[in-house]
């Protein structure tokens, strides 16, 4: 019976999860890995589960489910709750979790913060639980230790936030009891039985045991494997939805550890840019001059968003049709936007500023190369794979740009399912294959596992 390592990342707009065989750092097999069907029935890509929740009149709805209803009621005034990840990064978090939702967010003026958080999560657990009973050669098996992905914190103090997340998922996995099989259908969780359980759920969780990888060693965790000769040096760009992070990794025997001085946060990614574009249009778009007009074009651009920025990124234009017209968005309309042309000047003097750091640290331990490497959905677009072809080809220590995608994720094991998505999984795939050595706290454990003095601090 195998064991295996099971790793979620909780993002900002998509949550995944995979799992790996205990041990599989020592004996990489591709076949050994396994992405989670988070979202088996419905529309958009299986392997990502929107982080998404909406309360409705008298119940709360997950996922999709939750954007679907919030974009059924059609109500300015009424949201579905997204972004909520960057809750955790706020410096006071208890005080952030304590806060009560906006009204936009829960009309009754019932929950905090927290609530929706925990709500979420148990759904997420849920999601993941199904995933793992679906896949045959997990099934086979049992899940032997757990591990969640999260950015560096800004305050530095891991221990101390991680205590605080793995209580949340604690009274997550014990309202996920409460709640059965309904925690996972579309109409979601009628009110009284969350006003009846969840305070319950609070009371009798315990912690649960999860270890905790910080999300750029998880990325550095996936590319250092199936590799010849593993880099002993990495810088990794990760463009999710709500933050772009540059982190500078050294491997130095087993031990992987970061190199604090590198690490920048910006808050302009893959959200950033969907306002970007539909700025652009609505600016262009002579037609659309009342609020009203402009609020609906708005609304219409932010449906088709996902589809609409592929198709800039990917072939330079797209073409939106909306009420008889017929509307064309540019990528170069867009890379001559003020803002846009902002984000990418930080970008690039973060990453000069982080690959600076992690050549002098390789050249002072006489090493030869520096590998960069992007992951997120923001990996594939030019601006991303331009800046880590920048400064690629400089000499000693040598900086070597990595595929976002590896070799290993087009094996026929995967029937071409994996590698379209890789960027955004690789996260959740690193963070189950990397060895105990890796994490910043164990599972079970409030002292972290690589206490390293100078945890790295969030900079703007
Ligand atoms: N092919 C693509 N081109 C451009 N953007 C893309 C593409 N695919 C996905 N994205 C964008 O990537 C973002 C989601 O990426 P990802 O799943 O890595 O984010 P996340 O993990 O939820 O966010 P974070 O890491 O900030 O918490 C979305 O903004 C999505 O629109
Ligand atoms: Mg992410």
């Amino acid at each position: 019976m195998t064991d295996w390592t099971l790793c979620i990342d909780f993002g900002t707009a998509f949550s995944k999860a995979a799992a790996a065989p205990v041990g599989a750092w020592s004996a990489f097999e591709p076949a050994g890995v396994r992405p989670l069907l988070l979202s088996p029935d419905g529309q958009g890509n299986a392997f990502l589960l929107d982080s998404a929740v909406f309360v409705d009149e008298d119940r709360v709805l997950f996922g999709r489910a939750a954007l679907a209803r919030a974009e059924e009621i059609g109500d300015k005034k009424r949201q579905a709750l997204r972004s909520f990840k960057t809750l955790l990064s706020v410096s006071d978090l208890e005080r952030a979790l304590n806060a009560n939702a906006p009204a936009t967010i829960d009309p009754h003026r019932v929950f905090q913060m927290r609530d929706l958080v925990v709500l979420y999560l148990a759904y997420l657990l849920a999601a993941v639980e199904r995933g793992a009973a679906s896949d045959t050669m997990i099934a086979q098996g049992r899940i032997a230790s757990r591990r969640y992905a999260a950015p560096a914190w800004r305050s530095g103090d891991s221990a101390g936030m991680h205590d605080i997340i793995v209580r949340l998922f604690g009274e997550a996995e014990e309202f996920r009891n409460a709640a059965g099989r309904r925690m996972l259908m579309a109409e979601g969780i009628p009110l009284r039985t969350i006003s009846d359980a969840l305070p319950k759920a609070s009371q009798n969780a315990e912690s649960l045991e999860m270890g905790l990888i910080f999300e750029a060693t998880a990325a550095a965790a996936y590319s250092s494997i199936g590799l010849e000769g593993a880099a002993s040096h990495l810088i990794v760009v990760d463009m999710g939805a709500g933050t772009t992070d540059i982190a500078a990794l050294a491997r130095i025997g087993s031990r992987t550890m970061e190199l604090p001085e590198a690490r920048v946060t910006l808050k302009q990614a893959g959200d950033f840019l969907d306002q970007v574009i539909a700025n652009r249009v609505i600016e262009s778009a002579s037609w659309a001059r009342g609020a009203e007009q402009k609020a609906e074009l708005w609304n219409v651009l932010m449906r088709q968003m996902a589809d609409i920025k592929e198709a800039v990124f990917v072939d330079g234009r797209a073409v939106l049709r909306n009420q008889g017209r017929s509307i064309t968005i540019n990528l170069r309309d867009v890379e001559k936007d003020v803002d846009f042309r902002e984000f990418g000047k930080s970008l690039r003097q973060a990453y000069d500023h982080a690959l600076s750091v992690v050549r002098d640290d390789a050249r002072a331990r006489g090493r030869s190369e520096v590998h960069a490497i992007a992951v997120g959905g923001g990996a594939s677009t030019p601006l991303i794979r331009e800046l880590i072809q920048r400064k690629a080809g400089s000499v000693r220590p040598r900086v070597i740009a990595r595929p976002a995608t590896p070799q290993w994720a087009h094996s026929r094991t995967f029937a071409g399912n994996l590698a379209p998505v890789f960027p955004q999984l690789a996260i959740a795939i690193g963070g189950a294959l990397a060895p105990d050595s890796m994490l910043a706290a164990l599972g079970g454990a409030s002292r972290p596992a690589n206490d390293r003095s100078g945890t790295p601090a969030e900079r703007d």
